[in-house]
């Protein structure tokens, strides 16, 4: 099916690296018009290079910490002075560290963890709003986490998560209205494929066995029906699906895990 996405303006949240980077490289494929928002600037030039080279029609890269005032809406302008408009936001940008929230008491890092997961998404989410209101046509997809139901050493991140999911189904209820449809895609432990899948800033860049031991991960998949670990390909798959105003028209205020059934929410 083609799902319409050829010029369409695309802007992705965290598009520099690992997740964002492979649903750059989904939207690119369709020919979409992309900006990428990230606090990385080499890592988010060198995934523009590959996103014009897999056939976007253009990218933008907007580099700058979207947890400040007034980052995210210059990442929208850019889409709009550009080209007129926003079809698509991708809310992907985020950030963890799994811990224990009895040990770590750490309170910036999990106001970190609140406003990088959390505050990204309200403030792109509100400048997106308005271009969206005025076509009267949009698509927000947020990319959450299993962890929003409840996962061990996930406790902070999850919630934040949560949040997310809370904030992406309101936005759905109140802005139907006006053309705009808001899901959640949930993705299963998605490992980097290669190092030159992440950025310095990455969650990942402190080391996979870090983040997650490959023990963990064998722990993990014998409780997941599919009995593989998710892609950044899988995950992009369903973002687009979902920012297709043809393909999922009358799709709006749903969660999908893309996990190989780890979560059936
Ligand atoms: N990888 C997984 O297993 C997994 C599983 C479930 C959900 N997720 C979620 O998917 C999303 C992507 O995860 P990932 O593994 O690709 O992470 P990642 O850390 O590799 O990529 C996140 C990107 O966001 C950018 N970023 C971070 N803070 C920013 C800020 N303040 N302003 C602008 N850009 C910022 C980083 O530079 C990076 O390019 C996150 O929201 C994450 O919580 C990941």
């Amino acid at each position: 099916m083609d799902l319409g996405l050829k010029e369409a303006r695309v802007l992705v949240t965290g598009g520099a690296s690992n997740i964002g980077r492979g649903i750059v490289h989904g939207f690119a494929a369709e020919g979409s018009r992309i900006v990428i928002a990230d606090i990385d600037e080499d890592q988010a030039e060198r995934v523009k290079t590959e996103a014009l080279a897999r056939g976007a029609a253009a990218v933008e890269v907007v580099a700058g910490d979207l947890t400040r005032e007034g980052e995210a809406q210059r990442a929208v302008d850019a889409a709009v002075s550009s080209w007129g408009g926003l079809d698509a936001l991708v809310n992907n940008a985020g950030w963890s560290t799994p811990g224990f929230v009895a040990k770590n008491r750490d309170r910036d890092n999990w106001q970190r963890t609140v406003e990088i997961n959390f505050y990204t998404a309200i403030a792109a989410t509100q400048a997106a709003l308005d271009p969206m209101r005025e076509q009267g046509s949009g698509s927000l997809v947020f990319v959450a986490s299993e962890a929003a139901f409840g996962q061990i050493r996930q406790g902070v991140y999850g919630a934040t998560k949560a949040a997310v999911v809370a904030f992406a189904r309101t936005t759905a209820r109140e802005h139907g209205r006006h053309g705009i449809r808001s899901n959640i895609v949930c993705p299963g432990l998605v490992v980097p494929e290669g190092p030159e899948a992440v950025g310095a800033n990455s969650l990942w860049s402190v080391g996979k066995d870090n983040v997650f031991t490959d023990d963990q991960a064998q722990y993990l998949l014998k409780d997941t029906p599919m009995g593989s670990l998710t892609t950044a390909e899988d995950v992009a798959n369903a973002v687009l699906w979902l920012s297709s105003a043809r393909a999922a028209r009358q799709v709006t205020g749903q969660l999908f895990s893309v996990s190989g059934g780890y979560t059936m929410p």
